[in-house]
């Protein structure tokens, strides 16, 4: 039995009354390859998420799109009924197609759908976040994202969502909801060698809005570099956790969501909380990613 700790500290989501661990969990691991369809072994997806939250993981971010409905129905299999802290993060702005893409899905009818889609498979009367996922995994698209907000804001005011948050998307967007809607959370692609958001974090940090990046560990390529390996060496810990560690020490407003198909996997992640690195390895690991990009001019490439 493992006992509960509150891991890497917490977080006041600003404007509301949630308070988080900064060490999340992010579920789209549990659904099967390609996040698609049934896991292998559900017993073991199960298990991962009733040890996260043995462990004091009150923050899990999914998507009724992963699986699809597949993860959402494990989360609500594993845990409903919910503990009282629980926040479960869920985003909608795609769906996926019979191929196993991911098409944005930004209509009125259906973002509604997918609200009402997550409400049903997860079991919940009100769903605690809602990120607006605006962009794609190559970056954020430059369009105005004030329709699909509003619709959120909408189905807020219906009380299906109690607080909306982001994903994929500029800071011009970010200025941009903030005069539609309360947003909460941002949810972009951000990790020791992806540091196109340095800039966005911290003006969000001063306005108490959490940050929580996607691809913590490099997602489908696993982070890699001789500089962390060294870290590792030195701190006795693996790559993984220092790159998680990095990542808390970053920013008070870093919320960790790493996902993982393992038990072991999990509580070796959860050590990073542990972590602490020294100014001059820090430095070395400053030195592995830096600001290049500015998302409010277009990508190289995308879709
Ligand atoms: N908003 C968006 O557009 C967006 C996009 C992608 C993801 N997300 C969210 O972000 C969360 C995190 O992203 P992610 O899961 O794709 O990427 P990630 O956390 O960067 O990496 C997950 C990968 O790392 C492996 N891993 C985890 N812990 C490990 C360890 N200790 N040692 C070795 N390998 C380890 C996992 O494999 P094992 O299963 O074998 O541990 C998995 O293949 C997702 O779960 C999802 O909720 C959001």
């Amino acid at each position: 039995m493992t006992s509960h700790t509150d891991p890497g500290g917490s977080f006041r989501l600003s404007g509301t009354s949630i308070t988080l661990n900064r060490f999340g969990y992010g579920a789209m691991q549990l659904a099967g390859p390609h996040v698609w369809g049934p896991p292998k072994d559900v017993d073991a997806a199960i298990a991962v998420l009733r040890e996260a939250v043995a462990m004091g993981i009150n923050h899990i971010d999914t998507a009724d799109y992963y699986g699809p409905h597949v993860t959402n129905q494990i989360i609500r299999q594993a845990l409903h009924p919910y503990p009282d802290d629980l926040v479960i993060v869920t985003k909608v702005g795609n769906r996926r197609g019979a191929d196993q893409s991911w098409p944005f899905a930004l209509s009125a009818k259906e973002l509604t759908d997918a609200v009402h889609d997550n409400l049903r498979n997860l079991g919940r009367d009100v769903l605690d976040v809602v990120n607006l996922r605006a962009g794609g995994l190559d970056g954020p698209s430059y369009a105005s994202i004030e329709e699909p907000l509003s619709v959120l804001a909408d189905l807020k005011r219906q009380g299906l969502i109690r607080h909306i948050g982001l994903s994929n998307i500029t800071a011009r967007q970010l200025v941009e909801a903030q005069s539609i809607t309360q947003i909460v959370c941002v949810q972009n692609r951000y990790n020791l060698a992806q540091r196109d958001d340095d800039a966005m974090i911290d003006v969000l940090a001063a306005e108490g809005i959490a940050f929580t990046p996607f691809f913590p560990l490099g997602g489908f390529t696993p982070l890699q570099s001789s500089a962390l390996e060294t870290a590792a060496a030195s701190l006795g810990g693996t790559s993984m956790q220092v790159a998680l560690a990095w990542l808390l020490q970053r920013s008070p407003n870093i919320l960790l969501i790493p996902g993982t198909s393992s038990v072991h996997h999990l509580r070796e992640n959860l050590k990073a909380a542990t972590l602490h690195l020294p100014p001059e390895i820090l430095a070395d690991l400053n030195a592995i990613g830096s600001s290049t990009e500015h998302k409010d001019s277009p990508p190289q490439q995308g879709h």
